[in-house]
């Protein structure tokens, strides 16, 4: 296990072009199996995860050209394949929901596992709606990886995600897409919606429809209207109907919002600092994030926005600046998961109490993210208190140098370096490389911010 020193920064400045978004370069490589014609996606994601998705690509006859960051993606010719050996999918969660979607929807026979954090990751949130769907799918008796999948006489679905989960969301799409049935999502809580956007983008009569609220007169006070919704069941329904072709195309990858964030996060702890982030996608169901740091009080400008693909994009400018404590809970969790141990990291240096609730899925992640936050906080001198789903940081001391363990995740890698660079001292990383995953320059990105 590699490990790296953090030294303090006392002031950051600089622009910074993050690499390409892993969610999105996932379903890019992943969609172009099921593709009519190549795909030429550009600013692919940097790092183990996505590079996952591109083995598996080709393990099951997909042929990929690549030039740094731009690839050309060639469906197998005549159809899938099952691949010879057991597909591996690392770290990545993404890779291993999404391909067992797809492959039990093609009744395509496979073996996909994965290290030793994924093979402990929840399973049967994908395999209970497969079923469902009559596709063949099996994990271990606890649901976990290893996931075999085969033939299976596949019907349609319509189906209310129990979790909040945009991989179980697109893991079911795909089935469908690759099958041929119509498939029905229905969310309660608003999770990241790429994989319907990349639908549309690449020809498919995907669409989405939001239940909103209607005013009506209140029957318990009639000169009073309240609003109320049709059903409290589900927020939003996806629909993808059957028979649906996948133009091939093109996809222009944004920046990675999640990985942006980390040096957004840098510059609000560090006094003096001010960064601007280019080309960083800005999708609504991603940027919770920068909208709550706002209502803290944060100094975040977005310039220059612009749509590619279907997706929004611009520039993210973020000055240091005092903020001010909050709760975050409920259905604002699943707009910032990923970026919650970046908010505990902020809450450590802002007076007052910060709460997060509802975020149980933390302990799902790559880490028990809630146990690792809590963790590493106390090491650094943060008084912080933990829930089942989610914690308490008492801000306003000084971070102290500490010595940090990754627990193996990128974001926990990430999340501490930035609060390392903030705290007085050494800080040291063990696991360090598990920046790999997901941002493998991200070290030197970080210290090439020091001014
Ligand atoms: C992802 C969805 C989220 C997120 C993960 C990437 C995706 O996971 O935490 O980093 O690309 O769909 P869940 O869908 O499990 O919440």
């Amino acid at each position: 296990m590699a490990e790296i020193t953090i030294h303090r920064i006392s002031k950051l400045t600089g622009v910074v072009t993050v690499p390409g978004d892993k969610s999105i370069s996932h379903r890019a490589a992943l969609l172009s199996l099921l593709a009519s014609a190549p795909m030429e996606i550009n600013n692919f994601a940097e790092g183990d995860d996505c590079a996952r998705s591109l083995a598996a690509v080709r393990a099951l006859g997909g042929i990929v050209e690549q030039d740094g960051s731009r690839l050309l993606v060639s469906p197998p010719h005549g159809g899938l394949k099952p691949p010879a050996e057991t597909i591996d999918c690392g770290n990545s969660g993404t890779t291993l929901r999404l391909l067992a979607g797809l492959l039990a929807g093609a009744g395509i026979a496979a073996r996909l596992t994965g290290d030793g954090s994924l093979r402990r990751r929840p399973m049967q949130r994908i395999i209970e709606p497969l079923r469902k769907m009559n596709a063949g799918i099996s994990g271990t008796p606890d649901g976990t990886p290893p996931i075999e999948t085969g033939a299976g006489q596949i019907v349609p679905l319509d189906y209310i995600l129990p979790v909040a989960s945009a991989q179980v969301k697109s893991a079911l799409l795909l089935a469908g897409l690759a099958s041929g049935v119509e498939v029905i999502i229905r969310e309660k809580n608003l999770v990241r919606d790429h994989t319907e956007r990349m639908l549309q983008h690449l020809g498919c009569a995907c669409t989405v429809e939001d239940v909103t609220p209607e005013t009506v007169v209140d029957p318990d006070d009639p000169r009073r209207k309240k609003k109320v919704r049709s059903t409290d069941e589900y927020r939003r329904s996806i629909t993808l109907p059957g028979r649906q072709t996948l133009a091939g195309g093109r996809v222009d990858v944004p920046g990675d919002f999640s990985t942006a964030a980390n040096f957004i996060a840098a510059a609000l702890l560090i006094r003096g600092s001010h960064v601007i982030l280019k080309g960083v996608g800005l999708n609504h169901t991603r940027t919770a994030f920068v909208t709550i740091l706002k209502q803290m009080g944060a100094e975040i400008t977005i310039k220059n926005r612009t749509v590619i693909g279907g997706e929004p994009v611009g520039d993210i400018e973020a000055a240091y600046g005092p903020l001010k404590p909050r709760k975050i809970s409920g259905d604002q969790i699943g707009g910032v998961i990923d970026e919650i141990p970046l908010l505990a990291v902020l809450a450590s240096q802002i007076e007052g109490t910060t709460i997060i609730r509802n975020a149980e899925e933390l302990r799902q992640k790559e880490s028990d993210r809630i146990a690792a936050v809590v963790r590493n906080l106390k090491a650094m001198g943060v008084k912080i208190g933990e829930f089942p789903d989610g914690f308490a940081v008492e801000g306003g001391t000084e971070l102290n140098g500490a010595e940090i363990d990754s627990f193996g995740d990128h974001r926990i890698a990430m999340a501490f370096a930035v609060a390392g660079a903030a705290a007085h001292g050494r800080t040291t990383i063990s696991g360090s490389e598990a920046v790999a995953i997901s941002c493998p320059r991200f070290y030197t990105m970080l210290e090439g911010l020091r001014s």
